[in-house]
């Protein structure tokens, strides 16, 4: 079965190390999202960072928030070793996440199973959760409040941010 309704990959070109260094020293906060089981004591364990003001200091993130046209930029960080339960995106219908550290596991949609990405848009309305990894996931998310997953796949195929080998494959499904 094609993934294509969950996630698509996409041909963004950036820095890795770049962008790493533009984000890695934000204040993090800890985020308490609601997922499906939640449990305070084990599941507290997801940090974010915003970029809202002076996206100028942030010229790499910033030139990517511009081509993406997203509403809000996040930093996630997930260290090693926890997990994030199945939840569905409380703020955001779909984004594009751009996973910075290096190796790290999937995300799981609870109606697929695990998909792995490292720049990718995600439907972020189908319930999904992080498993446990035995290394910190760093990732930068550029979300979009309303518009839907399939509205901002037609606009980043217009830019040309979709792999042609993936649009044949969403046209079959
Ligand atoms: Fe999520």
């Amino acid at each position: 079965m094609s993934y294509a309704k969950y996630i698509t990959h996409l041909n963004l070109e950036y820095d890795n190390d770049e962008l790493k260094d533009e984000v890695e020293d934000l204040n993090f906060q800890p985020f308490n999202l609601y997922t499906k089981g939640y449990n305070e004591s084990e599941d507290a364990a997801w940090w974010i960072a915003r970029i809202r003001e002076n996206r100028s200091m942030y010229p790499l993130i910033d030139g990517i928030y511009n081509l993406l046209e997203a509403d809000v930029i996040a930093i996630h960080r997930q260290y090693a070793n926890t997990r994030i339960n199945t939840h569905i995106d409380p703020n955001s219908v779909c984004c594009v996440n751009i996973i910075l550290s290096g190796h790290t596991g999937p995300v799981l949609f609870e109606d697929y199973g695990k998909i792995y990405y490292k720049c990718a848009l995600l439907n972020s309305q189908h319930w999904h959760s992080v498993p446990s990894y035995d290394e910190e996931r760093l990732l930068v998310k550029f979300a979009y409040f309303k518009k839907p997953y399939e509205e901002v796949l037609t606009n980043l195929t217009n830019k040309g941010l979709i792999p042609k080998a993936r649009l044949n494959e969403i046209n079959r499904t």
